[in-house]
This record gives C-alpha cells, structure tokens and sequence, in this order.
C-alpha cells in the first residue's frame, strides 16, 4: 500500500475572472519510506496538491489516500498519519514554544510528550527558545516550531512545503540532518522545495509540476542519467552578446550554458571570443538537477521525446 496515493486529483478555483483549473488529473504514488520531491515553477501547484493531502482543501475530483486512509472520508484517521509543514508562517502568537508544542500534542491525543517534545526542540535547536513567546521569535526560528509542531505526534508520514524558503544556511543543514535521520527510521518523507540542490541531494524520486500537471516523474538518478549533452560553466565579468544571453543560466558572475556536444561547445567559445568576452574557470560538466528542470519545463528534456517517425520506430513481423 503506498504511504499516499493521488489518484486523478483535479483542482478548479473559482476566481473573479472565471474558473482557474490549478491541478489536472494528478496521479502520484509515494511508497513507504521514500524521500519524494515534488518540484514545480511558482504557481504550479504545489500547494494545492499539498492543501489537499492536508485535508485543508477539497479536490473538484479524484480522491486521495493516506496508507489506504481517504483524506475526506476519514479525515481524522489520514490527518494523523501526516506531519505536514506549511509552506505560510502560522502561529498563534499567545503561547510560548512549549505551550504550543503540547497543545498541538493534545490535539493529537498524545499525552506526556515532554521527552519527545525535548528531542524535538534539542534537534532544530529550539532548547533555548523553549520558553519564548511566539511573537518574539524570528521568521527562521519560527519556521523551525512548526517542523516541530508537524513532527510532535511522530506521524508516518512528514511533509514539508517550501521549508526551507528564506532561512538561513544553519537551520538548512540541522534541518536535513534531522529529517534524513526520521527518514532512516523508516518516516516517509514529501518535500516541495525551490532549492534543486537540495532535491538532488535528498531525494531519491522526483515529480516535476507544471501547470497542474505531472510532466516528469522519475527516480533522481535517471532524471540525471536522462538529462542530455553538457553544461559549459565559467566566470566572466562583463555581459555576454545577446544570442548567448538567452540560452544562459547567470547567476552573479557564473555564466552556466547548455551545450549538446563538442562542436557547439566550440562555437559557444568563438561566439565568446568574438564578443571579448574573457572566461575564467571554464568547466565543462553534466546537467545537474536544476538543469534537468529547466530542460522538462521548457519541454525539450528527452524523458519527453519527440514522437519517432511511424515508419522507422514500428516493427513489424513478417
Ligand atoms: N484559493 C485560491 N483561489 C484562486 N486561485 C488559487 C487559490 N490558491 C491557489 N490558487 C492558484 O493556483 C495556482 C497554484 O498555486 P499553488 O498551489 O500555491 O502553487 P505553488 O505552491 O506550486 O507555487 C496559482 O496560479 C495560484 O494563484
Ligand atoms: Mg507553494
């Protein structure tokens, strides 16, 4: 049985300019113990589909299933397998951390979680916080209370949407640490995130989002594997000409080109030479998962192949 099931999840909203259909027809089976990434552009959905595991939304059709659980039939039963993260800060502002974290545990039926609750405050580093009010914390230790608060009746099942989105590098890492280890233990982990690196490092499957639809789905490393031709990568401290500018990735002074084989590596570099463009600590390496997502979102990824010409691609016995 997988630890969640969306089976043909379609979202309508009704909105001032008419219907806005944000998810059509989603299929996705997360099985016990994976670490899945769900990657999408902003406004692809994400959200929603999460919104509506959480039983926070209803779908306009299709149904989901938390370990055979329906999240509307049984709300109570699914809710309590899930931990789930919210990609918006929501806190009441009347409690302090601990008071909030043994609220959220009787809400969940759970009694003396003192020494999980400790467990969780030491591992996101909240030990000293533990006494603060809400309003008094930043947005980054903020942030790490409601991982505590999704985690706090140990459910089977932890999702987190965009958790990582604006903190810093610290809570990065001591978060990561801490639930690759509830992965180990067996906890099945859905992780949105913005930051590809992350995905990649993570992740074992990946679903890429686009307008509401599932357009890649994969385990990590065939979406590598999959990935075509190379990427030219150097430093360069002045614009490049324009025919290169559209097909680079710049992020600061690194200037990231996709390349599909030797000769337009060449011609990357005469085009750069031409222009008087100099390079500084040129390499040339293979996609990376960021590179994998711009090739799927633009639609030229090979997981998407072109259809073959009818003739050539059939064969038939004689
Ligand atoms: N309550 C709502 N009413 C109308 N449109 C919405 C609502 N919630 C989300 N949307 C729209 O649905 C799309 C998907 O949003 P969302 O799921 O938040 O995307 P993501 O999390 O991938 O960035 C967006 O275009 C968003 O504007
Ligand atoms: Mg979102």
């Amino acid at each position: 049985m997988p630890a969640v099931s969306f089976q043909a999840v379609s979202k309508t909203f009704d909105t001032p300019k008419g219907p806005f259909q944000a998810l059509n027809q989603v299929h996705l089976d997360i099985e016990e113990g994976e670490f899945f990434g769900l990657l999408g552009p902003n406004g692809a959905g994400k959200t929603t589909l999460i919104s509506i595991l959480a039983g926070l939304a209803r779908p306009s059709s299709g149904r989901v299933l938390v370990q055979g659980s329906d999240v509307q039939a049984n709300f109570a039963e699914a809710r309590r397998k899930l931990g789930v993260v919210p990609q918006e800060l929501v806190f009441d502002p009347f409690f302090n951390v601990r008071e909030a974290l043994r609220i959220q545990s009787g809400y969940f039926g759970v009694k003396n979680n003192d020494a999980w609750i400790d467990e969780l405050l030491h591992h996101l580093g909240l030990t000293d916080k533990a006494n603060s009010n809400m309003r008094q914390l930043s947005g980054g230790m903020k942030r790490r209370v409601l991982v505590a608060q999704a985690l706090v009746h140990k459910p089977p099942i932890i999702v987190l949407d965009e958790p990582t989105a604006g903190v810093d590098v610290e809570l990065r890492q001591t978060l990561w640490q801490f639930i690759a280890r509830l992965n180990k233990e067996g906890h099945t982990v859905l992780l949105t995130t913005h930051y590809l690196e992350e995905a990649e490092a993570l992740c074992n499957r990946i679903a890429m989002l686009k307008t509401g639809q599932v357009v890649a789905l994969a385990e990590t490393s065939e979406l590598l594997k999959a990935a075509s031709g190379n990427v030219l990568q150097f430093k360069a401290d002045v614009d490049l000409p324009p025919a290169l500018a559209r097909l680079a990735r710049v992020t600061g002074r690194i200037v990231q080109l996709p390349a599909h084989d030797a000769r337009e590596i060449e011609e990357h570099l005469s085009a750069l030479r031409l222009a008087g463009v100099e390079v500084h600590d040129m390499e040339i390496r293979r996609p990376d998962l960021e590179d994998v997502f711009l090739q799927v979102m633009a639609g030229t990824s090979s997981s998407h192949p072109p259809p073959a010409p009818a003739a050539a691609a059939v064969e038939v016995p004689a």
